[in-house]
């Protein structure tokens, strides 16, 4: 409920993630006092430095440390002059999705007023729909190897993992998601005609979970020309659901279409609340502007707004909290201040602050 202590683990990581952080922390306390929201925050400096002090990203036993928090607010990670990446992102944010079974990947694609998009003639409103990519399993498993290397016989074989516990559990969730949003519609991903085994196991249970929502129309496309209609026609779309391979195609498509990286938001989410989910903006620790206190704040303060939500369930002042963020967001993308990849000169933190006013005004 509203008056439940919500306590969330902050993880600011390296580079602009220090620099998003404060501004989206800035917001959400001008969320809780507006709504009288009771947040509880835990802040941990894990990620590169931490790597370079104690040779690892974060604490062997880090599972205890954030495994009882409400949720987790990410910055972003990686500091590729100094740890490579393989490290540094396997070893943090790969590891805490896999540890918490985060199963759900959830990205908004939405076109902001103020953000021009690279496709023609489209203005906010036009694009407006959420993708959900399987996040544990499917085309990235480590099952498989390498035989006879060197030699004339060289092989490689990676297996690609579907159980019918994973692909029903995400496919419920998106058609969840679905029959409570107006549009009440669903698009699937497949690649049936290709990939004979394993993507008509999907269709198969796509057409199953179907059967029990029937107020929610549906329909599949195979992945290529998926991608060739959300260019096209951006606004047939509502919610869209994909195997982990196709899903992560899809889920940097839709930053594309809709401007910049810096506003991009998402959630990992254990929709059983057995684990805490993570919410994390889409972009990286972007070390070619690190330092420089010009970075975009909005992908992490929109994340934040994805978390309230997540938090409040269906107990309505909170998602009038993250309904507010929103309104705020989409107030200062129209008349600034903006940061520099929107265009203009603003510092983070100015556009943190007039996006903080907005939501303490809100009515
Ligand atoms: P990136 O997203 O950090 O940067 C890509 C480009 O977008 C850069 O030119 C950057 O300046 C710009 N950009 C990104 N976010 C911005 C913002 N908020 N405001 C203004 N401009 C922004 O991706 P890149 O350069 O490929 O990776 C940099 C590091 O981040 C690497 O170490 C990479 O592994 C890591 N990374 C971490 C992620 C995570 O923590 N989940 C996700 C993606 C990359
Ligand atoms: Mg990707």
């Amino acid at each position: 409920g509203a008056h439940m202590t919500q306590r969330i683990a902050v993880i600011p990581g390296d580079g602009i993630g220090t620099e998003v952080m404060p501004e989206g922390l800035r917001v959400l306390e001008a969320a809780a006092t507006r709504f009288g929201l009771d947040l509880d925050f835990e802040s941990f400096d894990w990620g590169c430095g931490h790597y370079l002090r104690e040779g690892r990203m974060m604490p062997a036993d880090w599972k205890e440390r954030i495994g009882g928090h409400d949720a987790i607010l990410f910055g972003a990670v990686g500091a590729p002059d100094r740890v490579p990446d393989h490290i540094a992102i396997w070893d943090s944010i790969i590891t805490i999705r896999r540890e918490f079974d985060q199963y759900v990947n959830l990205r908004p694609a939405r076109l902001m007023p103020g953000v021009p998009s690279p496709l023609a003639n489209r203005r906010p409103g036009d694009i407006d729909f959420l993708v959900v990519r399987e996040n544990t399993e499917g085309e990235y498993s480590s099952l498989g190897g390498r035989m006879f290397p060197g030699t004339e016989r060289e092989f490689v074989i990676q297996e690609s993992v579907f159980t019918r516990t994973g692909v029903d559990r995400v496919l419920r969730f998106a058609f969840e998601l679905a029959a409570r949003r107006p549009g009440r519609h669903l698009t699937a991903a497949t690649k049936s005609n290709g990939i004979s085994i394993t993507m008509p196991y999907w269709d198969e249970r796509l057409q199953a979970i179907a059967g029990e929502y029937p107020e929610v129309a549906w329909d599949k496309f195979h992945i290529d020309i998926l991608c060739a209609h959300l260019v096209q026609h951006p606004d047939r779309f509502d919610v869209i659901v994909a195997s982990n391979l196709f899903g992560d195609i899809l889920s940097d498509l839709d930053p594309a279409c809709t401007g910049t990286i810096g506003i991009a938001p998402s959630a990992n989410l254990n929709p059983e609340r057995r684990y805490p989910s993570l919410f994390e903006p889409v972009h990286g620790s972007a070390p070619d502007i690190a330092g420089r206190g010009i970075a975009n704040p909005v992908g992490q303060i929109w994340s934040a707004a994805l978390m309230l939500q997540h938090l409040g369930r269906d107990v309505s002042v909170w998602q009038d909290a993250a309904d507010a963020v929103l309104r705020a967001i989409e107030a200062v993308l129209a008349e600034g201040p903006r940061t520099p990849d929107m265009g203009g000169t603003a510092r983070t933190a100015d556009m943190g602050r007039a996006i903080a006013s907005h939501v303490a005004q809100a009515r």
